[in-house]
């Protein structure tokens, strides 16, 4: 459920018509409904009621600050996974000891940004990289609080390039490698074993692979406890699907009563990392039709914003429901919503069925607060987009739209160049 109603065959989010934001905002912008946001993530982490848990939103799918503030004020952690995530972190608040990092390619900069921030733990994916992270905390004079990620080979039956637990890619490092991890981790005078952790993809709509990765881990974590390595938590990623268009994902609580079976004899403090669960389904990308027109058996709406905006349907062809801002009777339209960028795959969506909408119409691109903003670009040096939160009857400009001054900030023309 989220607040994106029509009231009078008008869009809606929360009280306040769409359309009077985009008259104040112009278009395109990305647009946040606080109480989703809101609801969305105490619905998850009350899941969890009863279990030892601290979730830790996943700052990569919508890191903006007053978002990130958000999440804090409701008592969230944060998953980070590069130095510019930790900054925007502790500039909204979060205490760094509900800090997690993790990613295959942690610069020496950035290890030691959070080591001395002094964050709860490391999310190590290789061995290499727990030597690094030991030979840092030994000159910053400290010890590096560590969970190996482990790749626990199973498929969360997602799209491939968001599929992150499989022996193929990069994440991770597998079960028999974990353990000698553990072994080698122990001999490190800077690193302390605090946890281990998995994050097997997104999007999953079904909680099978969550609890079959889990069972890797319990076994694991039989072998690192028998070595005499005192762990706390156990970090399950994030990764739970919603629905787009019609996938039936689990409720949180169904995952989370999956996870607390699953789990019942293991004492350890469980970590979550959602990210799109939370804030997919509480924004949407607003857009303005520019203009109609045929091509030979095509239709095509071109729209103001264009895949440097949102990169989801032509990275992952994934499916983004679309909505006239004000709905009107009539037949509809098949057609391609496409973008004014020089590429093919710049579209929003193909062969939809859509209101047969026209020159200055307002589009409602559905599902857009996870990884929309986010990964957007300033390809084709399009200014990136405005982001506004809603809340009750107000609205607030989060992120203004950038300026062709912001486009060439930090560039500068050599002396030879010049006449
Ligand atoms: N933890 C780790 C270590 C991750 O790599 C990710 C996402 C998450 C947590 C959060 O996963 P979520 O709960 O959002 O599924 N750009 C893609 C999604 C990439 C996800 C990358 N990692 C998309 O637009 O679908």
């Amino acid at each position: 459920m989220h607040h994106f109603t029509y009231r009078d065959n008008e869009l809606y989010c929360e009280d306040v018509p769409v359309r009077l934001i985009a008259e104040n905002v112009g278009t395109p912008f990305y647009l946040y409904s606080h109480a989703t946001l809101k609801r969305h993530f105490l619905a998850f982490d009350d899941a969890f009621e009863g279990m030892d848990r601290l979730v830790c939103y996943s700052a990569k799918a919508n890191t903006n600050l007053a978002i990130l503030k958000l999440f804090k004020n409701l008592g969230s952690g944060l998953d980070i996974v590069s130095g510019g995530e930790l900054y925007r972190g502790l500039k909204a608040g979060f205490s760094p000891d509900r800090i997690v990092y993790s990613g295959v390619g942690k610069r020496v900069d950035e290890i030691d940004y959070a080591l001395e921030a002094g964050i709860l733990m490391f999310n190590v994916e290789s061995l290499e990289e727990l030597e690094l992270i030991n030979e840092r905390a030994g000159l910053l004079k400290t010890k590096a609080p560590v969970a190996i990620r482990v790749n626990p080979d199973v498929d969360p039956k997602t799209h491939p390039y968001i599929s992150t637990g499989l022996k193929k890619n990069k994440f991770g490092i597998d079960g028999k490698a974990a353990i000698e991890g553990y072994h080698a981790a122990r001999q490190l005078k800077h690193i302390k074993i605090v946890g281990i952790d998995c994050h097997i993809g997104s999007q999953i709509t079904d909680v099978k692979p969550f609890i079959e990765a889990l069972q890797s881990l319990k076994d694991l974590i039989d072998e690192v406890k028998e070595m005499g390595s005192k762990i706390k938590y156990l970090d399950m990623g994030g990764g739970l699907g919603i629905t787009y268009d019609n996938e039936s994902p689990p409720h949180p609580k169904d995952y989370a009563g999956a996870i607390a079976a699953s789990l019942k004899d293991v004492r350890l403090k469980l970590i979550l990392e959602p990210g799109r669960v939370i804030v997919g389904n509480a924004g949407i990308l607003v857009a303005k039709v520019l203009f109609r027109k045929s091509g030979t058996g095509k239709e095509f709406v071109i729209t103001d914003a264009g895949m440097n905006d949102l990169m989801r349907p032509t990275l992952y062809k994934a499916f983004h429901a679309i909505e006239p801002v004000a709905r009107f009777e009539g037949p509809q339209i098949t057609a391609d919503v496409v973008g004014p960028i020089c590429e093919s795959g710049d579209f929003l969506a193909l062969d939809r069925k859509i209101a047969d909408v026209k020159r200055g119409d307002l589009l409602a691109v559905m599902s857009a607060g996870a990884y929309g903003f986010a990964m957007s670009s300033n390809y084709c040096s399009r200014i990136r987009a405005a982001e506004v939160l809603v809340k009750d009857d107000g609205f607030y400009i989060v992120k203004d739209r950038e300026s062709y001054m912001d486009l060439v900030k930090g560039e500068s023309i050599p002396p030879f160049l010049e006449g």
